[in-house]
């Protein structure tokens, strides 16, 4: 994930190259240490000047790099892991693998608390080496609403707080409100036990209840195991719906499903329509004519998006091809044969992989589903 910071995550010019990257727990103040047995001078870019590891690390760690180990060790003795900046939304308790039970906070955080803003400049450095193409937000726009997981201890008879995870959601106020999830965090050695979900789950109740005018929380370029972990959680909430139940949705997508979706728990169109196929998805698997019915139910409703809705898939291939016969037809609508089996194929391709991710989420939504 470092390709942002090392072009094509390579350093150039070091044998046996270490950094060490150390963040105080509590406070984030990082300390980097980088080290090498020797610096390469007959390598085949000898002329070269060995890249300077500190002077690119720089960018993602604003006003955040420590090089003297004593001043570091200062800092964390300095840390005050009792405080927060902003008030519990939500606490539950987690046990782990090893059956250590520990307690959890969501925090909703004040951007205007003194030290915030530049505590999560120091925090959010940690996205760029386990978020692909992860980014900055501006802290200056009153538009964003940031909450924060914390982990809880207790230590002698005080307990202490370190942040293990925060999700940056933007607002985008026109008549009413659309809620965009940016940045989702978990700290790796936190991840795989059931805290992104608390944290995506306090998210939409922390959305819900505060904004009036939410109309729909949407998320910014999610990432494979973040859609995954979102289509669960959406699913959890929908599966007790009637009008989600398994022969309204033999039936075919509705109006009174969008409405649920949308009214109560804000989802999306495409949220609501994905979360529909692939609950119809499940409970068809076993009934060869009704999943017969719902394969061509996505393909009709694939096929009518390209057509009526192309701007939604700028990047497709299809809507290339589309958009060139159609300049080329000077506005007439007609393929000869061999466009319509291109158009047929890549529709087709289309479907296979929407189905084929379909079927890896039901993979790993089982518990979430009971008899009906
Ligand atoms: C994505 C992320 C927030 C998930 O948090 P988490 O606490 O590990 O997730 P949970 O333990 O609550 O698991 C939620 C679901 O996510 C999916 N998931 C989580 N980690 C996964 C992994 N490594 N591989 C595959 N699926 C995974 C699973 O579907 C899981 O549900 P399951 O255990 O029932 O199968 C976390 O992995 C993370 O911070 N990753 C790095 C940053 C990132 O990718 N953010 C998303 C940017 S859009």
């Amino acid at each position: 994930m470092t390709h942002q910071i090392f072009e094509d995550e390579n350093i150039y010019g070091y044998q046996g190259l270490t950094i060490d990257i150390y963040f105080a727990a509590h406070s984030a103040y990082c300390f980097i240490d980088v080290y090498y047995d020797e610096i390469l001078r007959n390598g085949p870019k000898f002329y070269l000047e060995p890249d300077n590891v500190m002077n690119l690390l720089m960018p993602w760690f604003p006003n955040n790099i420590m090089t003297n180990l004593h001043e570091f060790k200062d800092c964390v003795k300095r840390d005050e892991p009792d405080y927060i900046y902003g008030e519990c939304v939500d606490c539950f308790t987690n046990t782990n693998e090893e059956g250590k039970m520990t307690g959890f906070r969501i925090i909703n955080c004040d951007l205007s608390t003194s030290g915030f803003k530049e505590f999560h400049k120091r925090f959010q450095s940690l996205i760029i080496m386990f978020i692909d193409a992860a980014n900055f937000i501006d802290l200056d726009d009153p538009s964003w609403r940031i909450l924060y997981l914390y982990e809880e201890c207790r230590i002698g008879n005080k307990n202490k707080y370190c942040p293990v995870g925060f999700c940056s959601m933007y607002l985008f106020k026109d008549i009413t409100t659309i809620a965009r999830i940016s940045q989702f965090f978990i700290v790796p050695f936190l991840q795989r036990l059931g805290l992104g979900y608390k944290l995506l789950d306090a998210t939409y109740n922390y959305l819900k209840s505060t904004i009036n005018d939410l109309e729909e929380i949407t998320v910014e370029s999610p990432n494979k195991i973040f859609t995954r972990m979102r289509d669960n959680l959406d699913i959890s909430y929908i599966i007790d719906e009637p009008y989600f139940a398994k022969y309204e949705l033999f039936k075919g997508f509705t109006d009174n499903m969008l409405k649920i979706a949308r009214l109560k728990y804000k989802f999306s169109n495409e949220q609501a329509r994905k979360v529909y196929e692939i609950l119809r998805c499940y409970w068809s698997q076993s009934n060869p004519r009704e999943y017969e019915k719902f394969m061509l139910d996505v393909k009709k409703h694939r096929k009518a998006k390209f057509m009526v809705t192309p701007l939604n898939l700028e990047s497709n291939k299809l809507l290339q091809l589309l958009q060139m016969k159609q300049s080329k037809s000077k506005g007439c609508n007609k393929y000869n044969f061999e466009e319509r089996l291109n158009l047929s194929i890549m529709l087709q391709e289309e479907v296979d992989k929407f189905v084929h991710t379909i079927q890896s989420t039901l993979r790993h939504i089982q518990k979430s589903f009971k008899t009906q």
